[in-house]
């Protein structure tokens, strides 16, 4: 049997969380996602683990348990989605909406693991004026655990990006789990330290690096690794490269002339990296937020930069579903600082 902490990721997506904790030296025992691109990425990385398709509302712990033969667990990991909580008064109620917290919830209930972390929006923290914190906090003590909680800022931890997390850890016999120190709250790795190296043109999966790299977060990211996946351009209208030749690094729509202020109709548009500073949120793709220099959107490989993937982590499917994937994951980086702590307590 095997030595290491064992996990389950749930609402595992293509495995950024799962990354983190593998960094850290654990192993990833089963990832459940109902996505499955996103499960396929999964099982091309994480050789030694097993991802599979299935929609967390319509399986049990107990018959995953048998069907997939699963051993020990030490810890659950997951982010279920839980944007639209649906609360009555103080409470968490039963509603559809709620039931992939639920999911969770009954997992760690079934498998009693050593710990588990979850994670989430940072707004979970503020809806219902903390009333679904409170609910959360309660729901995991009634099952035997101590749990923490607190919204990490991901470029306190190595990654060149400003994204925002809540987590909630729980730890079995009263034990209260600290959360990591930030690593580089005054050092923040920027944007073109993340991703100077990746050329403007598209790079056919497989190409070798047209150059060195310039950064230590750009060696740290090439991993060893010879080779570029995933550098697929987008080719935008003409027009679109002519607005977005107006905005300087850094800058947004307000650099525009002001009749061109509302060609589209979010105030995220037309919005630059900051070269000197950590990207914003990676989202899942829409066409808003553009490279530092280039007139382009970043490609999946310059968002997985920004995400802190490794460049030896490579995204399947087309470019449309590989930039949701990216979008939807957990910094590996800022999981792997939560799985190195949390492994002291275990
Ligand atoms: C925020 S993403 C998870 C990202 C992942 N933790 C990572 O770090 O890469 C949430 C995932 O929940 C999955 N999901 C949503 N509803 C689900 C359901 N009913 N059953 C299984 N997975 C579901 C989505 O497909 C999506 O991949």
């Amino acid at each position: 049997m095997s030595k290491k902490n064992t996990v389950i990721d749930l609402f595992c997506g293509c495995g950024g969380l799962s990354q983190g904790f593998i960094d850290a030296g654990y192993e990833i025992s089963l990832g459940i996602d109902k996505w499955e691109d996103a499960i396929e990425t999964f099982n091309f990385n994480h050789k030694g683990s097993k991802g599979i398709v299935a929609d967390l509302l319509a399986i049990n712990p107990k018959n995953i348990s048998k069907n997939e033969n699963i051993g020990k667990v030490d810890v659950i990991i997951g982010g279920p989605p839980c944007q639209g909580f649906s609360i009555a008064g103080k409470r968490i109620i039963e509603d559809e909406r709620n039931q992939l917290y639920k999911t969770f919830v009954n997992f760690v209930e079934y498998f009693q693991p050593k710990a588990f972390l979850m994670e989430n929006v940072p707004n979970i923290m503020s809806m219902g004026k903390g009333a679904i914190k409170k609910q959360i906090i309660k729901d995991f003590e009634k099952l035997g655990y101590k749990v923490s909680h607190q919204i990490l800022l991901a470029s306190d931890y190595g990654v060149p990006q400003n994204r925002k997390r809540a987590f909630f850890v729980g730890l079995k016999d009263n034990v209260e789990f600290e959360f990591p120190i930030p690593t580089t709250p005054n050092k923040k790795i920027t944007s073109k330290e993340a991703i100077s190296d990746l050329t403007e043109h598209t790079l056919p999966d497989g190409s070798p690096y047209l150059s060195k790299y310039e950064s230590s977060y750009q060696k740290q990211m090439r991993n060893g690794n010879k080779v570029v996946f995933n550098h697929q351009i987008t080719e935008h209208k003409e027009k679109t490269i002519e607005i977005i030749a107006m905005v300087p690094d850094g800058g947004n729509y307000k650099n525009l002339p002001k009749e061109l202020h509302t060609t589209r109709k979010v105030n995220i548009a037309w919005t630059r990296l900051n070269s000197q500073k950590p990207s914003f949120t990676i989202d899942t793709g829409h066409n808003h937020h553009f490279h530092y220099e280039f007139n382009r959107v970043p490609t999946a490989r310059e968002s997985a930069r920004l995400q802190s993937f490794h460049d030896d982590f490579i995204f399947r499917k087309g470019k449309t579903s590989q930039l949701k994937q990216i979008g939807n994951a957990v910094p590996p980086l800022l999981a792997k600082e939560l799985a190195k702590k949390l492994i002291s307590y275990l």
